[in-house]
């Protein structure tokens, strides 16, 4: 391997949201224990230098001295273009993109753009949790197309159910999580036609989060939703550098919009909203340069994931966890131990000294005795991580 991912970096006091902020963290409920011992697995940031292309193109923007006003250049569009072009057989073209500072952003961005307080926002739960806490913080509602959990752990999109709620006509936006956070799920090609043709149908728009497309095991496939859908005006797609390249401090997000109406409606929504010089240098830097890390980075998360894997099965059989397809996120089912969500906790996160989080953060209702770990740290912090974890559950 060219690139050293064992490498461990000490990201403390670096303002890092997992190593820096214990009492913070504490405060808000993520953990009720965090010291020089810790090892924080959550929040979905890599704890592996970015490419050095990127870095080189932080040390040439320091390196210019003044800091001002920046806008995307021509050469940031032919970039993004370039990229997906290559790497998804996806053209898009230059008007489509609008630049947003975050995909959180984007996505709070769409709910007040295209919905009024009081109207439904269909998510997928178990969901990436900000999604609630944005439609609900606007005040919207949420419209739960709860997804179906088989025996083996795998999770599906339940049709019948999304096509009940997409046609309540108070329902009027879909956020579609695919590659799936926290299920590591890609939607097939088919289920994306199916909840797209239902959208379009209901007058339902979708914003596609996607930003996790680049993130996929050597035996996915991912397709861009707007890719498989016959028609493209009612989705939004948001694509980013964040996760891919371990760069979302710089909030470097593209959303694809199609339709010239809406855009211009998310616009003027969004409002003033450029990248610094620092971020778009890392967006051109990573699409242009940076194909030959991301392939060797996803062979490590790759061997990451079969490690903890086969661990699990050793160590912790009681422990339920589906391969994901996409992410380095593991969602794991803990409900074979017949313990109380509290002890699963205590012995994790006190005992193990192992921060995760816990399931019922992306599903109220049936999120209890899941928990989801992040696996995008180098192998031996994993590694520990989980002996640690192992340790507390030896019946
Ligand atoms: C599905 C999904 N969307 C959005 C985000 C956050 O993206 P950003 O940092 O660009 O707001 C995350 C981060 O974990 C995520 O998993």
């Amino acid at each position: 391997m060219k690139y050293n991912f064992d490498e461990i970096i000490d990201r403390r006091g670096s303002g890092s949201v997992k190593w820096d902020f214990g009492e913070k963290l504490k405060a808000m409920g993520f953990t009720e224990r965090f010291d020089d011992d810790t090892l924080p697995l959550f929040t979905a940031d890599m704890d592996i230098a970015v490419p050095p292309p990127i870095v080189n193109a932080m040390h040439r923007t320091a390196d210019q001295r003044i800091y001002g006003y920046t806008m995307a250049p021509p050469a940031y569009y032919s970039a993004v273009i370039d990229w997906f072009e290559r790497r998804h057989n996806w053209s898009i073209r230059q008007e489509e993109i609008v630049f947003c500072p975050g995909t959180v952003h984007a996505v709070a961005t769409a709910i007040r753009a295209f919905t009024e307080p009081g109207e439904g926002v269909i998510i997928q739960r178990p969901v990436y949790y900000p999604f609630t806490a944005e439609i609900e913080g606007n005040g919207r509602v949420v419209a739960n197309n709860q997804m179906i959990l088989n025996d083996e752990g795998y999770y599906s999109p339940d049709l019948e159910d999304f096509e009940k709620t997409a046609q309540k006509p108070e329902n009027r936006l879909f956020i579609l999580c695919n590659p799936h956070n926290p299920s590591g799920r890609i939607f097939s090609n088919t289920n994306l036609k199916e909840l797209s043709r239902i959208c379009a149908k209901h007058n339902v728009l979708i914003v596609a989060d996607e930003i996790h497309g680049d993130l996929i095991r050597k035996d996915s496939e991912f397709v861009p939703l707007a890719k498989v859908a016959d028609s493209t005006g009612h989705i939004l797609t948001c694509t980013a550098i964040n996760k891919t390249f371990n760069t979302a401090g710089l909030a470097a997000t593209n959303v694809v919009i199609s339709d010239p109406v809406l855009r211009k409606t998310f616009l003027r929504t969004l409002g003033n909203a450029m990248p610094s010089p620092f971020t778009y240098n890392a967006v051109i830097a990573a699409y242009n340069e940076c194909e030959d890390w991301l392939e060797e980075l996803k062979i490590y998360l790759d061997g990451t994931i079969d490690w903890v894997l086969e661990f699990l099965s050793k160590e912790m059989p009681k422990v339920k966890a589906f391969r994901p397809e996409g992410t380095y996120i593991l969602w794991m089912d803990f409900r074979g131990y017949n313990l109380a969500a509290e002890e699963i906790r205590k012995r994790i996160y006190v005992d193990a000294n192992v921060i995760l989080e816990s399931g019922t953060m992306f599903d109220p209702d049936s999120g209890s005795g899941f928990e989801r770990v992040c696996l995008a740290s180098p192998r031996p912090m994993i590694k520990e991580a989980f002996e640690r974890i192992a340790a507390q559950f030896t019946e």
